[in-house]
């Protein structure tokens, strides 16, 4: 299917009403995309559902908990996302920098459920994915295979996860739980930055008619999903801390380079509080910044390739991290030693600490990604810049390991103190480029081979991304999404349940 078609209504009623028959004998209700995005305006019995679920199941009332509030906080009087504001005692810069905690979704703990939602609803509810025929495909670094066995399991179909072997143990231990034959992982060769390697390996199952891919990296309904839902849950998370802080502005929205997905919140973002966007991707494999390529271990992003669904021509500036630095902080953060250092030598109080604990290691890409941007603008207390994590460091723990054997096996306050020395007090604004427009031209360039040649989408699609009137023209169909899962809630008879 070329990604481009996003359809409007049911393309094949037969298939459509197979789903629905499949939905209604599990009793599942699918959530609309607006009310992801504002989970007040969901009925209140699915909300108390979504609730009452146990989150680490996939339990179908754990649809509706797929969003960013699940763990929400007040802010002056607002409630938001969950999120941490690091200190300048941390960053060494004054700029306000808030990051959103993406392990409160439910099952995954994980943002990246959200985006496999979003990639396979737009099929079922157009009758472009029969849930007992297909087996849906999940090409991905390891969250979003994770989320879209997560969905599969929920939706009773089959779904198989493709990713590379090198990830890290703990998604594999997930997937082992997760999927219903062990066949369904699919492991190919490398690690993060493979994913020519992966849409190799889907190109081989594509040729079976019964196998349905769901590429995340060409799927523009996960850009979408981000714009509405990660965009407004930051708009949100931004307004309430600036109706207590007069004269606050959004200068930038940092989110490193998987899919660009993520990166999606930044148009709502630009177009709603003027923010910059910021790309951070592996300085290691640094193929935005430099047309590079290599190995890292920053898991998630840094895939050597632009994706389709990046907005590549309203990035605003690529922001290069090393994974010496993210892997050195997360045993700073994550280990003993590193958390008495923080707390006796740098004053840092103890729920921040146990907060950076928990950030992944993109995440702790994203915190340097914002560091730098900070340094780069030189910007000031009245700046605020809005980033993710979108996982947490119980995915970790093996990498953790890893680099603790190659540190010698021992970690004391020295190396701590060495680690915050090096990464935060004294970082750097190296690997920041601020794009102009032939910087953006050049990016966008450097997804032809990928795209044109080596996927064979038509050029004039791929160029049609160019131009910021395909993004906006992209954003209508968000109300054709909920339109089209209201129809279908009707049908399968659950409507009447709110
Ligand atoms: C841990 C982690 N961080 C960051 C990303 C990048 O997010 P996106 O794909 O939305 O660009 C991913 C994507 O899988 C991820 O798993």
């Amino acid at each position: 299917m070329n990604p481009f078609d996003l359809h409007a209504d049911v393309c094949d009623p037969g298939i459509y009403r197979a789903a629905v028959a499949h939905l209604r004998a599990r009793g599942i209700a699918l959530p609309r995309f607006s009310e992801l995005a504002d989970p007040g305006s969901m009925p209140d019995a699915w909300r108390r559902a979504a609730g009452a679920a146990d989150r680490n199941a996939p339990d179908a009332r754990n649809l509706f908990g797929v969003h960013w509030y699940n763990a929400p906080m007040q802010v002056g009087g607002h409630e938001v996302a969950a999120h941490v504001e690091l200190p300048p005692a941390l960053t060494g810069v004054p700029a306000r920098i808030f990051v959103m905690l993406g392990r409160h979704f439910p099952m995954i703990r994980a943002h990246k459920v959200l985006a496999a939602y979003a990639c396979l609803v737009p099929r079922l509810v157009t009758g472009s994915f029969d849930p007992v025929a297909h087996r849906a495909v999940w090409p991905s670094t390891g969250n979003y295979c994770r989320g879209g066995i997560a969905i599969s399991r929920i939706l009773g179909c089959r779904g198989v996860a493709v990713l590379p072997g090198g990830m890290s143990a703990e998604r594999f231990n997930w997937l082992e739980k997760w999927v219903t034959d062990p066949a369904d992982i699919v492991r190919t060769p490398g690690t993060e930055s493979n994913v020519k390697e992966i849409y190799d390996a889907c190109a081989e199952i594509a040729r079976d008619p019964g196998n349905v891919i769901l590429n995340q990296f060409a799927e523009f309904p996960n850009y979408l999903a981000h714009y509405a839902m990660t965009g407004s849950a930051a708009a949100r998370l931004f307004e309430a801390h600036a109706g207590l802080t007069p004269g606050l502005r959004l200068a930038a929205f940092v989110a490193g380079t998987g899919s660009a997905g993520t990166l999606g919140a930044g148009d709502r973002l630009k177009e709603e509080h003027g923010a910059r966007i910021v790309a951070m991707e592996p300085v290691e494999c640094p193929t935005l910044l430099y047309n590079g390529f290599g190995e890292h271990n920053i898991q998630g992003i840094g895939d050597k390739h632009v994706p389709l669904i990046h907005n590549v021509t309203n990035t605003d500036v690529i922001a290069g991290v090393s994974d010496t630095a993210s892997d050195d902080l997360a045993l700073l953060f994550g280990s003993e030693a590193g958390r008495a250092y923080l707390a006796e030598r740098r004053g840092l109080d103890g729920a921040l600490i146990e907060a950076l604990g928990a950030f992944g290691l993109s995440g702790i890409g994203n915190v340097l990604a914002a560091i730098k941007v900070a340094r780069r603008l030189d910007l000031g207390p009245d700046d605020a810049i809005i980033t993710v994590a979108t996982d947490g460091a119980e995915l970790y723990p093996s990498e953790l390991a890893a680099h603790l054997a190659r540190k010698g096996g021992r970690y004391d306050q020295i190396d701590a103190a060495e680690a915050f020395g090096r990464h935060l007090l004294g970082g750097d604004a190296d690997h920041v480029l601020e794009l102009d427009h032939r910087d953006r031209q050049r990016v966008f360039n450097l997804g032809y081979y990928t795209w044109v040649e080596q996927q064979g989408i038509p050029v004039e699609d791929f160029d049609r991304r160019r131009h910021q009137s395909f993004w906006k023209g992209l954003h209508g169909q968000l109300a054709v999404f909920d339109e089209l899962i209201t129809r279908m809630n009707r049908d399968v008879g659950v409507a009447a349940a709110a």
